[in-house]
């Protein structure tokens, strides 16, 4: 089964990549002493096809299930949304020892995650992410928080998860956007830490002639042998994050290497007014990310070409639309990585490495980003 394990100063929990994984809740609950009353939390996108059978299957292993669907959207990361959230967890009588059920994509696990976090000083939380970008990255390492109007997730604690229960099957109900857009940050996986894994995601692309349509708006359960494939690089690029937050669970070093084309990437988010989803936005931000590595002579081309081809590959667009570049900077300049007022590059040096740079001149910059 290749389970997973985060181990950090204040936790450690199994994190399981498979498909079929829903199944096995009741188990893995009864291992972990997880015996209370269950607080299941999805959307809507989730909640009929994943969340109703969920339930039932929990209620016959004994379990009382309560659920609550919130709208789907990052628009219900906020305040109030979590004070319903903490009424209707409070009126119905939550315990200490009870559990929350995290069921759907990053919006959902950042919100009920945080909603575990608060709620009597903390109970136990369960991520079960139901998209490719929540199982890569957030359903993973205990970040949970909402927005404040004056940015996005500035309102959160670290909140471990007692475990991680990522079910490849749910992947097919995807949307083939939103499964590419998860792609990117598998890939930036690859590209910080495992130069295997880039190499196995390279050599799926080539059997498959490098079509840009697939596999990456593909997940196609008929399809056993590539489904097998893919959870299986899933799992790989899992474990990137699984190991960076066990070395640095507060993101006091190591775990700033994830931001890796998120400088520029959360910049033309916000400027294409979320229209890029983060993923896609992301890949954007890898590809400029990289130009600027190449010229400040820290990587070569080949690096730049070889990922370009995968992201195009997994079908991601890497043309960094025509913003003003003067916008680019100034949203680079509110990125929480900046330190006494210079931002933190995270820039690859070789296929599998980055480092952390914080002296890229903004002459340097304005030419990239301009070109
Ligand atoms: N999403 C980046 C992190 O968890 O640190």
């Amino acid at each position: 089964m290749n389970n997973l394990t985060v181990t950090t100063s204040s936790a450690s929990y199994p994190v399981v990549v498979q498909a079929g994984a829903l199944a096995s809740l009741p188990a893995h609950l009864d291992a972990l002493g997880l015996r209370g009353v269950l607080w299941l939390i999805c959307d809507g996108a989730v909640e009929a096809r994943y969340a109703v059978p969920l339930a039932a299957h929990l209620r016959a292993a004994g379990s009382t299930v309560h659920t609550y669907r919130v709208p789907p959207g990052d628009a219900s990361k906020n305040p109030a949304q979590l004070g319903e959230l903490h009424t209707w967890m409070i009126a119905g009588g939550i315990e200490r020892r009870d559990a929350v059920l995290a069921l759907g994509g990053g919006v959902v696990g950042d919100l009920a995650g945080f909603a575990a976090a608060t709620i009597l000083r903390g109970v136990a939380v369960v991520q079960m992410p139901t998209t490719l970008l929540s199982m890569v990255d957030a359903a993973v390492g205990g970040k949970t928080g909402i927005n404040h109007p004056l940015g996005k997730n500035l309102i959160g604690a670290f909140h471990q998860p007692r475990l991680v229960l990522a079910d490849t099957d749910t992947l097919a109900s995807l949307p083939p956007r939103a499964l590419r857009e998860g792609w990117a940050e598998v890939i930036k996986h690859g590209v910080i830490r495992d130069a295997g894994l880039f190499g196995e995601l390279e050599q799926l692309a080539e059997a498959r002639g490098w079509s840009e349509s697939a596999p990456g708006g593909l997940w196609d359960p008929a399809d056993a042998a590539l489904t097998t494939v893919l959870s299986d690089l899933i799992r790989r690029a899992v474990a990137v994050k699984v190991a960076v937050v066990s070395i640095d669970e507060f993101e006091r070093g190591e775990r700033i290497t994830l931001n890796y084309g998120h400088t520029v990437g959360h910049a033309v988010e916000q400027l294409s007014r979320y229209g890029l989803l983060h993923g896609e936005a992301v890949a954007v931000g890898m590809h400029a990310e990289a130009r600027i590595a190449q010229h400040m002579g820290i990587c070569d081309g080949d690096l730049v070409g070889r990922q370009a081809a995968l992201l195009h590959a997994y079908g991601l667009e890497i043309t960094l639309p025509a913003y003003d570049v003067d916008a680019i900077l100034a949203l680079a300049m509110r990125d929480k990585k900046v330190q006494a007022k210079k931002i933190r590059w995270v820039l690859p040096t070789s296929v599998g490495a980055v480092q952390v740079r914080d002296d890229v001149p903004e002459e340097l910059l304005r030419r990239v980003l301009q070109a």
